[in-house]
């Protein structure tokens, strides 16, 4: 009988002595690490993401669509899109409830809580019905264990982004989430939460690659100084919490005004705090080799098209480049530093003709053909659980939620519109190729 010596010896391979997730690593070609402007895979390739994104940082803390299909049904989505990656969303109030061993973690608690009773067990047994290897004690966590495990058995990269701090619907001005110290954002409890998710991840999640360590980052009334002094301080200790949890992990760094900008990091621009506040004449230069996550950074944008463009290419490709695409043109003379760049979300409608009603899809084609950068595109659901988007007067709490830019539909068992999908993700995809 084979034994795991025998069979090593045998197969002169030392893989069966390793635990399954490092074998899934070795397949998934992990860890990245970085050189220069590019994402460089265990094998010395490039790797772009090209992916999507997948939101669990609503009320309920759970990956989208589990009440209407099962994780391995919905993972299938993800590469037959064409797609190699996945930005899973999560709120620390997930890691603050495990840090409390608060009662409300359970799959129970959780949709109940959200829903209310009636709809609350009413989804619950939808969600059970779909997927059977739970029961209403999961809990939260290990529902997102399987989600990885899922992730890993079928080749998709795990990319993990903290999108909020309370969980709900992002991203609003003065919605509590926005900047350190805001109402809902406190900032040792974040990076509590990444040092915790982190070491999880690496520990159970064979596909975890990444992490975007906040999204959208935005201005707040109430909260600490909003410059880029304070995103230098507090961002820099939150990559040494991951680092130090997970330090084969890549670390993503999202910009300013809802990451719509990050060009100061690759300029080396000098970071200034505020005139007035605790802040005054304070300075940093993020300089990689500070840092002994140095190999892992990479810079994230996010784009929309909520001035519906009828720019010409040329415009819209000139001024996205002065938002941080410096980054990746070692022949710009600004350019200090270079690093990898992902556009980590971008999209719109599904409706068969947005698409071409304004110039914006076809100019970010044009932009990941010219720049060569990683994407996600926002986003695979269909519907939500629920959905409260904050800033909306009277504030909505809209249960059972279309989401029509979602890539799949309203049940998460079709694609919602083949005709948008052709002429934007898959086009974004060979612009990668
Ligand atoms: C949570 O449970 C752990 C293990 O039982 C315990 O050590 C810890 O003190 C508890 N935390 C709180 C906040 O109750
Ligand atoms: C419960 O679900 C029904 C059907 O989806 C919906 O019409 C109703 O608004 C929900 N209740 C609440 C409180 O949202
Ligand atoms: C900042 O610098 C200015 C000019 O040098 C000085 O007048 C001011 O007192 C300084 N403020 C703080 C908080 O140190
Ligand atoms: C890179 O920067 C150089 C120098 O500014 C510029 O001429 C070139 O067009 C840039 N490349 C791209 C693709 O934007
Ligand atoms: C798609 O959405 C856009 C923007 O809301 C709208 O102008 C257009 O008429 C819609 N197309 C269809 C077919 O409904
Ligand atoms: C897209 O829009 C352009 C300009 O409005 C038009 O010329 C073109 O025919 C449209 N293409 C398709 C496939 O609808």
């Amino acid at each position: 009988m084979w034994n795991c010596a025998s069979l090593a010896l045998f197969l002169s391979s030392i893989a069966c002595a390793l635990p399954t997730a490092s074998i899934k690593r070795d397949v998934l070609n992990l860890p990245f690490s970085t050189a220069g402007r590019d994402i460089i895979d265990s094998n010395g390739n490039v790797f772009y993401f090209k992916g999507t994104n997948w939101p669990g940082h609503q009320e309920i803390m759970l990956p989208e669509g589990l009440q209407h299909a099962s994780i391995a049904d919905i993972v299938a989505w993800i590469p037959k899109f064409g797609l190699n990656s996945v930005r899973m969303t999560f709120a620390t109030e997930m890691i603050d409830d495990i840090y409390s061993n608060s009662t409300d973690q359970t799959l129970e608690a959780s949709v109940i809580n959200a829903l209310g009773q009636e709809n609350g067990t009413l989804v619950l047994e939808q969600i059970l019905e779909h997927n059977t290897q739970f029961t209403s004690k999961t809990t939260r966590l290990e529902v997102w264990d399987a989600v990885a495990k899922e992730l890993a058995d079928q080749g998709v990269i795990l990319h993990l982004d903290n999108h909020v701090s309370k969980a709900f619907w992002c991203c609003g001005d003065n919605d509590g989430n926005g900047w350190f110290g805001e109402k809902y954002f406190d900032v040792d409890k974040w990076i509590r939460g990444w040092s915790f998710i982190a070491q999880h991840a690496k520990d159970n999640w064979p596909s975890f690659a990444s992490v975007g360590l906040r999204n959208e980052l935005r201005k707040a009334t109430t909260s600490e100084p909003v410059d880029w002094y304070t995103w230098y301080v507090h961002m820099t200790a939150a990559a040494d919490a991951v680092h130090n949890a997970a330090p084969d992990a890549l670390i993503f760094f999202s910009g300013l005004s809802y990451d719509t900008f990050i060009d100061p990091i690759p300029l080396g621009k000098t970071l200034k705090g505020t005139a007035g506040t605790s802040t005054a004449n304070k300075t940093a230069v993020f300089v990689p080799s500070d840092f002994a996550w140095q190999d892992k950074i990479v810079l994230e944008i996010h784009k929309y098209d909520f001035e519906a463009t009828q720019n010409p290419c040329p415009t819209f490709k000139a001024n996205w480049y002065k938002q941080g695409f410096q980054a990746v043109n070692a022949s710009d003379p600004a350019t200090k530093y270079l690093f990898p760049m992902a556009i980590t979300e971008w999209g719109f409608i599904h409706n068969g003709t947005y698409w071409n009603q304004t110039t914006y899809n076809k100019c970010l084609i044009e932009m990941v053909e010219d720049y060569q950068v990683s994407w996600m595109q926002w986003e695979i659901s269909g519907s939500f659980y629920l959905q409260t988007r904050p800033g909306r007067k009277p504030q909505e709490t809209i249960q059972g939620l279309e989401e029509f830019w979602g890539l799949l539909n309203y049940n998460w068992d079709g694609v919602r519109d083949p005709v948008t999908v052709e002429n934007s993700l898959s086009k974004m995809i060979a612009a990668l190729e």
